[in-house]
């Protein structure tokens, strides 16, 4: 790999807005801003085992989930992190069940920022790598007045920055503002984050598959011929698949970004939308794929373009190469097709 001395993400963000000197400037200092805010969630998650905060809290999320401490800490730290810059107008987090305004003692900006603080919660007392994801638009509501939901219900394609955290062996920041998509390894020493993924692109086709293999019995029946099909053997189409679940969508969706793979949280006869939420989880990370190069759909529409009605809406979703998400469409539609006729 190329070596990067020193290139940290501020001066990252910094060289590429030289190349727009029509920007503000405002959306470098959001990122900043948000990487400071993953800086502090990181020695919190590192701490987790140290210090008294592991446990549920006793309550239930929105959703209906068990909340874990870490999961209201991450987002009561995104929270203060943010909302002084005078960036954004408003936000909107997965923990929380409305849209969250700015405090009126601060600026009011131009940018909406939507947030799942901690990704893969369940997974912190197994000491399993979780992150904090992020989308960020621009506001449509008028300047200067208090964001509002039509700010945060925008359509995927809409979005000018997206990425991840991925707290895991190492903490790394991936971002895009839709030229390339750059990783940075934090540097525990100095709290820097350091370029070490620069122009990410991902395999067009990959030997991976991840997906809750649980729920088999209530999948679509072209998704269960496609599983199937990735299992058998043939050596030209690089069969069969391994299967890699790690039940994180940061961290599978990081894997596979990386070494290429399909990962997949479809519906199912219990969830006909699914598990993952569209404005928090799949937008994001479909911003992220298709600026790697990579697809992402709901098994027909591409996430992007989905109309979202609601803020903590669910989605199905395939993501990842784009010659294995094509694959499990046609799958599906195949099956789809053979069911009309019969
Ligand atoms: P969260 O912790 O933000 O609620 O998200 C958990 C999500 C996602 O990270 C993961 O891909 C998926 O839930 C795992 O779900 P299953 O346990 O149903 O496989
Ligand atoms: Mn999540
Ligand atoms: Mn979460």
């Amino acid at each position: 790999m190329e070596q990067y001395k020193f290139m940290t993400l501020g001066r990252h963000i910094i060289e590429g807005e030289k190349m727009h000197p029509e920007a503000s400037g405002e959306l470098s200092y959001l990122l900043r801003d948000l990487s400071l805010a993953a800086k502090v969630i990181s020695l919190e998650v590192n701490k987790a085992g140290l210090v008294d905060i592991l446990g549920f809290t006793g309550d239930n999320n929105i959703h209906g989930e068990k909340v874990k401490k870490l999961d209201i800490y991450a987002h009561d730290m995104l929270i203060r992190a943010m909302d002084y810059g005078g960036h954004l107008c408003v936000m909107a987090s997965e923990e929380e069940e409305g849209i969250i305004h700015i405090s009126k003692k601060h600026k009011i900006g131009k940018y909406v920022l939507l947030f799942d603080p901690l990704d893969g919660s369940s997974n912190i007392d197994a000491n399993i790598s979780i992150g904090t994801i992020f989308s960020i638009y621009k506001r449509i509501t008028p300047e200067n007045t208090p964001g509002a939901m039509e700010d945060c219900l925008q359509q995927g394609i809409k979005q000018v920055a997206a990425g991840y955290v991925v707290y895991g062996s190492s903490t790394i920041f991936v971002y895009t503002a839709g030229q390339g998509v750059h990783a940075f390894t934090l540097d525990p020493s100095f709290g820097e984050f350091l370029l070490s993924h620069e122009n990410i692109q991902i395999p067009k086709k990959a030997k991976i598959y991840s997906a809750n293999e649980g729920n088999y019995l209530y999948w679509h029946k072209g998704l269960k011929k496609y599983i199937k099909y990735l299992q058998e053997e043939d050596k030209e189409t690089g069969r069969p698949y391994s299967s890699r679940y790690i039940g994180s969508m940061v961290a599978d969706i990081h894997r596979n970004l990386l070494y290429g793979g399909i990962f997949m949280y479809p519906a199912d006869s219990r969830h006909p939308n699914g598990k993952l939420r569209l404005m928090y989880e799949c937008n994001p990370m479909a911003f992220l794929i298709e600026s790697a190069g990579g697809r992402a759909t709901d098994g027909k529409q591409r996430i992007l373009e989905i109309n979202p009605e609601k803020l903590h809406q669910r989605v199905p979703i395939f993501i990842g190469s784009e010659e294995d998400v094509k694959m499990v469409e046609k799958f599906m539609a195949e099956a789809d097709v053979e069911k009309t006729v019969s």
